[in-house]
């Protein structure tokens, strides 16, 4: 009798003590190629954490648990929870008792793209980070109120990390951020899932976001135009630094962080947003279809999706030769004269994009402190230069980093 007390004491300051050190978070989307990548830092990062994948198809939740499990060598930490994110119901359940939700289940569009975000926010979990990047959904996200809550939007590697990058690089000039490029280097689909094919085509057809001239704009009729070539490297780089990515052909896409980070900063002059990819024959392909396809076919559902589905095979085929390396650039002048910039990469962009979400949610649940509750964006979050060396330096010495740099470089060199 006494025994059977004493152990149910036991028993009771023991779970009180586990459901303080452990702390639950929730994937929504973690039976994705983003998904996984995240769980998979999460556990490497912190083995205390509880992770629990949400999708809606069950057999693909139990293959990425088996994939999470054998990657981090252990198992009974990481779950799944079918659920499908357009169902109130099935959403409030899930996110019930979590200490953090991330949401990687893109595209962001849709007449309930914002339940994820509204239902976390409702039931006060610690942090909230999602992947997002249409700039609609932004506008309403920012609008929304928490009481207990502190939300990232935008928190993978672009935007993202992109986006913490470019406020270090600006203060690193003196005088007023001038203008302000983003470029992106991504082989093949990175390792991410075939939505992205879907959501690169759609982008086609959209308005791009940046700033001409010191005034934020949509500008119609760009995504897809020529940016040039791009180094991903700094000129005084060694031999290995510069072969790693190497020279890449650049083009325009609707980043919103051409449009939010200049903003941020009130920028003078210019900013914009592009990228490109491996095998180099895309790039032309590509560019010569924006020519030739009208814009609004590119926004339906039948011609980008058609798209996506007629090259998925061939763009798989060659994902198993370009491999899923990532780099990216950040070039800031600045009204007095100065220049300055940034170059990171990284093996895999998939594994980039999931150890970003995680370490952003991380860094709010671990520095309770770092903001009142609201929804952000990370240029907003990591504004103060002491947040901003914290994550900066997270997010840029995880496994399968290449390069970081950042430096002032003058126009002259
Ligand atoms: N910012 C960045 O740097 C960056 C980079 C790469 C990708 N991304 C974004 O990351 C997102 C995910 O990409 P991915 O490559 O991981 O795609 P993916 O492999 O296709 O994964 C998508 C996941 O979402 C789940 N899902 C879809 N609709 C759902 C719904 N209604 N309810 C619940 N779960 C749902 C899917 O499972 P079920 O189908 O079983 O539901 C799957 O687990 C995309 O939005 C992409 O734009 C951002
Ligand atoms: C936030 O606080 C206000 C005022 O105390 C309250 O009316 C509201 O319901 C709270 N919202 C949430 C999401 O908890
Ligand atoms: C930014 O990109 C534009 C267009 O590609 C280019 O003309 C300009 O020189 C670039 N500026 C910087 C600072 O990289
Ligand atoms: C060249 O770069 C590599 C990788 O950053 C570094 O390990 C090496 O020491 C550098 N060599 C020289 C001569 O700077
Ligand atoms: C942006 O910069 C201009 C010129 O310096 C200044 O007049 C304006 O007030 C600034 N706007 C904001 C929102 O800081």
């Amino acid at each position: 009798m006494l025994r059977a007390l004493i152990l149910s004491l036991i028993f009771v300051v023991a779970g009180g003590l586990a459901s303080v050190g452990s702390r639950h978070v929730l994937i929504l989307g973690g039976s994705g190629r983003i998904g996984t990548a995240t769980a998979i830092h999460f556990l490497t990062r912190d083995p205390s954490l509880h992770i629990r994948l949400a999708g809606r198809n069950a057999q693909r939740g139990q293959k990425a648990v088996d994939e999470v499990n054998r990657e981090v060598g252990r198992a009974g930490w990481c779950d799944f929870v079918s659920c499908d994110y357009t169902s109130e119901v099935e959403m409030s359940s899930a996110v019930e008792g979590m200490d953090a939700v991330v949401h990687v289940a893109g595209p962001f569009v849709g007449p309930n793209a914002l339940r994820p975000l509204q239902l976390s926010l409702a039931a006060g979990v610690g942090a909230y980070v999602d992947v997002s990047d249409p700039i609609e959904y932004l506008d309403a996200a920012r609008k929304m109120h928490s009481n207990s809550t502190v939300a990232v939007l935008c928190a993978g590697a672009f935007p993202g990390m992109s986006n913490v990058l470019a406020m270090e690089v600006a203060s690193l000039c003196d005088g007023r951020t001038k203008d302000l490029n983003f470029s992106y280097f991504t082989a093949g689909l990175g390792g991410s899932g075939t939505v992205n094919l879907d959501i690169t085509n759609y982008g086609f057809g959209e308005p791009v976001p940046r700033c001409v001239e010191g005034e934020p704009v949509l500008v119609d009729d760009y995504a897809g135009s020529d940016l040039g070539r791009v180094n991903f490297y700094f000129d005084d780089d060694n031999v290995s630094d510069r072969e790693r990515i190497g020279n890449r052909a650049c083009w325009a896409w609707p980043f919103p962080e051409a449009f939010t980070v200049a903003s941020k900063l009130n920028i003078s002059g210019s900013s914009r947003a592009g990228m490109g990819t491996a095998p180099a024959v895309w790039n032309d392909m590509l560019r010569l279809l924006v020519e030739i396809v009208p814009r609004r076919w590119w926004r339906t559902a039948a011609f980008s999706g058609g798209m996506a589905r007629f090259s998925e095979p061939l763009v798989k085929a060659t994902d198993l030769f370009v491999g899923e390396t990532h780099a990216m650039r950040i070039d800031v002048t600045s009204d007095v004269g100065e220049r300055s910039a940034a170059v990171q990469s990284h093996e895999s962009f998939r594994r980039c994009v999931g150890q970003s979400c995680a370490e952003f949610c991380l860094d709010i649940l671990n520095s309770k402190s770092i903001r009142e509750p609201g929804v952000y964006l990370p240029e907003d979050l990591y504004e103060d230069a002491e947040a901003r060396e914290r994550i900066i330096k997270c997010l840029t010495t995880t496994p399968g980093t290449t390069a970081y740099r950042s430096a002032k470089i003058y126009a002259n060199k």
